[in-house]
């Protein structure tokens, strides 16, 4: 370590806040060294005075009370060299957040264990972290379990010491009772008697369910729109890919690739008059005095049906107007599926169509373009699209994907993301006037996930799925400021703090300009078709509004000063524009932590009709928080669980990730009165290019995968009620971690009479239900054991006359009709 270095630790943090030392003495009070174990990597921990000895405050090596959540996700955020001061109001902790030393960080806790949101300064201004009053902690160096640390020395009262060592002794159970798997239960000889489970309708008055419970999470991650859900067969249609997509190695000629007389000859790019500002790449192709042979790859390949039509269309200009013959043909190898030709007559770009019919099922196919010799010429947007999309839309989406999630019976669908909403940088947040209008003049955005967003998938497109599944459209725009982990340089500022993870945030002078857009895009959904942006849906095929009732600002970001003064700004602006419209805020990525607390005091604080609560846990967490929403207080802000899945160690979907999400929703369920809507996230995931995993549907340029986790969604999305029939339930069991494992909800669908039941077992045991309904009932059950990955439901029709059996690891979906 250099001399440089060595002044910018701890003390520089000190040196750049230039505060005056005082001294702080509490009587019958504890010395706690608060320190990291290592610089940039991982969080503050405390360790207390016994006799001489440091104990560290929690498990083995301590409790993590703080993190770091400045940078790019994952090992993106560090801290070095914090330092914890007390305040009048409790405690400041302060560190760098680079070892560059550039900028502090800071967040303030009553207590040491709640702490507010981070903020963040400049070195020059950490000053304003600093106020005359707060008592400066010692720099001291410790031994804590052997090995030397430098740190802040600290002291706490007893009772201020006691409530932190419980707080961390708390959160150790907590994380124990979290790390609950069922693949572990043969150690749990218990769980494996029958259980006999009584429920009974009490006389407590049904629940209002929302209309909206289930519903999906759209985002182009995993290859979900470009590659997969958005039917396009050609990649980089409209040679607009960048560098630095794609992991580094794309640009405007991947994908393509050119042969002259057989012999491989390089793709010509330019930029000059193009088709549209937003599409400025094009390729070229001069005069030879041999054919040429344009190749495209599509998205691994192109998968191609027996019997469809595929629809070519491409925008051509040739240098002067003399007429050009070009062949088309889909190609596998020598063998020729399908082939078409088309001729360009006239000057100036021209858009030209034909339609291949396919001689045989194949995959991995390629689109092959001759231009004879002699001839010359521009072309842009060149595109195939199979005739049979959902609902046999132009420009449409993959029928056995959208049949897929037909079968969910969405009740919404939420679109664009997840991050994508609200980018990684300023400059990436999702624009939605960019993704709308002619294809060829739509802005392609770089994808946060790596690759790259051609936005053929626009807000129309949306728009029109929602209309063909009957879900209401949930649009969910950036709050005016990016994704916290955005990574470094990403905004357009120059200097560490905003050119690099926090949010940094739309400036205030572009405002307006922002906040005209959201309203802009309810005008696109809902006005007028002469209105100004009504008539670009109008122009688009759909003259009739599209009846946009909700509205999210948002995504699950980091409640700063920042976010609130923005969202503020825009969610006035919305609700003083139009009353009718429901906005949906957002309270941070966790079930718990500084955003979540300050989100829903901010979203309460404003009467924020419902909040994006999102959370990835694991079974453990979901089977032993099941009342997590009991205590949530009523008739105010409502929840909209926006984004949550089981998480286990090499985050595969099976049985026991399923049935622990189907435990938990029989909870959503009964707590619908405050649970308005729900959707399971990430939706799709393309086989191989997946960025997260699990994911609800996987599959591949020929099939279609679902996930376990789909079957439960499909489960209780299609069966929905709107009356939720109070229980009492009783178990035949005195162990609580087996009731744990038993999930039971009942509802009536008022429009059929239909009684539905949903019951939930991870036990490894048999549960024998004794209810009061009795008939004929559709019974779906989805069971196996827990590692079983792919396994779909069974459902058979049944006369219920006596207590229901359910299977050990199941799930089983009643249906009484009336
Ligand atoms: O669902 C995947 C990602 O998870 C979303 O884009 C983001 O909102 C969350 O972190």
């Amino acid at each position: 370590m250099n001399k440089i270095f060595k002044i910018t630790t701890a003390a520089a943090l000190m040196m750049a806040v230039a505060v005056p030392v005082m001294s702080s003495e509490i009587a019958d009070s504890v010395s706690i060294f608060a320190y990291k174990m290592e610089q940039g990597k991982g969080g503050l921990r405390m360790a207390w005075d016994d006799n001489g000895t440091w104990r560290p405050i929690g498990q083995g090596d301590g409790y993590e009370l703080v993190k770091s959540d400045f940078g790019s996700w994952g090992s993106g955020k560090k801290m070095y060299d914090p330092v914890v001061f007390r305040t009048p109001n409790g405690w400041r902790l302060l560190w760098w957040v680079s070892d560059s030393h550039q900028t502090v960080a800071s967040a303030d806790s009553p207590d040491l264990f709640n702490w507010t949101p981070q903020r963040y300064a400049d070195r020059s201004e950490a000053a304003k972290f600093m106020e005359p009053s707060i008592v400066r902690a010692r720099d001291a160096m410790a031994t804590v379990n052997g090995k030397e640390y430098s740190g802040s020395m600290i002291k706490l009262s007893r009772p201020e010491f006691m409530d932190l060592c419980s707080y961390a002794f708390h959160r150790v159970a907590a994380e124990q009772r979290n790390d609950e798997r069922v693949t572990a239960d043969t150690l749990y000889p218990d769980l494996h008697k029958t259980v006999r489970l009584t429920a009974k309708r009490n006389h407590k008055p049904t629940v209002k369910v929302s209309p909206h419970l289930f519903g999906i999470f759209f985002e182009d991650i995993n290859y979900g729109a470009d590659g997969g859900l958005y039917a396009e067969l050609v990649q980089n249609r409209d040679f607009e890919y960048m560098k630095g997509e794609g992991g580094g190695n794309w640009g405007p000629a991947y994908a393509w690739s050119l042969t002259e007389a057989g012999k491989p000859v390089e793709l010509t790019i330019v930029t000059a008059d193009p088709i549209h500002a937003n599409n400025s790449h094009y390729i070229t192709i001069p005069e030879a005095t041999a054919a040429r042979q344009l190749v495209n790859t599509g998205y691994d390949g192109i998968t191609v049906r027996k019997g469809v039509d595929y629809r070519l269309s491409m925008f051509v200009r040739t240098p002067d107007g003399r007429p050009v013959r070009l062949s088309v043909e889909l190609v596998k190898g020598k063998r020729v599926i399908g082939s078409a030709q088309m001729t360009v007559n006239g000057t100036g770009w021209q858009k030209v169509e034909t339609t291949m019919k396919a001689k045989a099922a194949v995959s991995g196919a390629e689109l092959r373009i001759t231009i004879p010799k002699g001839a010359a010429c521009d072309m842009d947007m060149i595109s195939l699209f199979p005739s049979d999309t959902w609902k046999g839309r132009v420009n449409g989406l993959r029928a056995d994907m959208m049949s897929a999630l037909d079968s969910i019976h969405p009740r919404f669908v939420r679109f664009p993301g997840g991050c994508v909403a609200h980018g990684n940088g300023v400059d990436n947040i999702y624009d939605w006037k960019g993704s709308v209008g002619p294809l060829e003049a739509r802005k392609p955005l770089r994808n946060l996930w790596g690759y790259h967003q051609t936005r053929g998938l626009g807000y129309y497109e949306f728009f029109v799925m929602c209309e063909d599944l009957g879900a209401e459209p949930l649009p969910v725009l950036a709050a005016g400021v990016p994704c916290q982990n955005s990574s470094w340089k990403s905004h357009h500022s120059v200097n560490e703090l905003t050119s690099c993870g926090q949010q940094g945030g739309i400036p205030m002078d572009e405002m307006p300009a922002y906040i005209q857009d959201v309203l802009d895009l309810i005008e696109y959904a809902n006005g007028p078709a002469d209105s100004k942006w009504g008539s670009v849906r109008a122009k688009a095929g759909h003259p009739e509004s599209f009846n946009l009732k909700f509205i999210g600002i948002g995504n699950e970001d980091l409640i700063s000063e920042e976010f609130e003064k923005r969202f503020e700004m825009i969610y006035d602006a919305v609700t003083k524009t139009y009353p009718d419209i429901k906005v949906v805020g957002t309270v941070g990525p966790f079930y718990e932590g500084s955003d979540y607390d300050e989100g829903w005091r901010f979203a309460r604080s404003l009467n924020v009709p419902l909040v994006d609560e999102h959370y990835y846990v694991t079974p453990g967490w979901l089977i032993n928080n099941r009342g997590y929403y009991d205590s949530y207080p009523r008739g105010g802000t409502d929840v909209y669980l926006g984004e949550y899945a089981s998480h286990i160690p090499g985050r595969k979907s099976n049985i026991e990730t399923a049935l622990s999400v189907a435990l938990y929703l029989t909870d959503v369920e009964r707590n619908s009165d405050v649970v308005k809507m729900t959707s399971y996230a990430p939706l799709f995931a393309k086989k191989n290019h997946t960025q997260w995993n699990p994911d609800m549907i996987y599959f591949d340029n020929d099939k279609v995968s679902p996930a376990t986790d789909y079957y439960v969604q499909k489960l209780f999305g299609a069966n929905q009620g709107d009356e939720y029939l109070p229980m009492d339930l009783q178990f035949d069991t005195a162990n609580p971690a087996a009731a744990r494992r038993i999930g039971y909800s009942a509802m009536r669908d008022s429009r059929t009479g239909d009684v539905i039941l949903k019951m939930a077992n991870l036990l490894p045991a048999k549960v024998t239900v004794d209810q009061e309904y009795r008939g004929i009932a559709r019974r779906s059950t989805l069971s196996g054991t827990p590692t079983d990955g792919q396994v779909e439901p069974v459902t058979v029709t049944e006369n219920i006359e006596g207590p229901v059996t359910l299977p050990p690891y199941s799930l089983t979906v009643l249906r009484f009709k009336k």
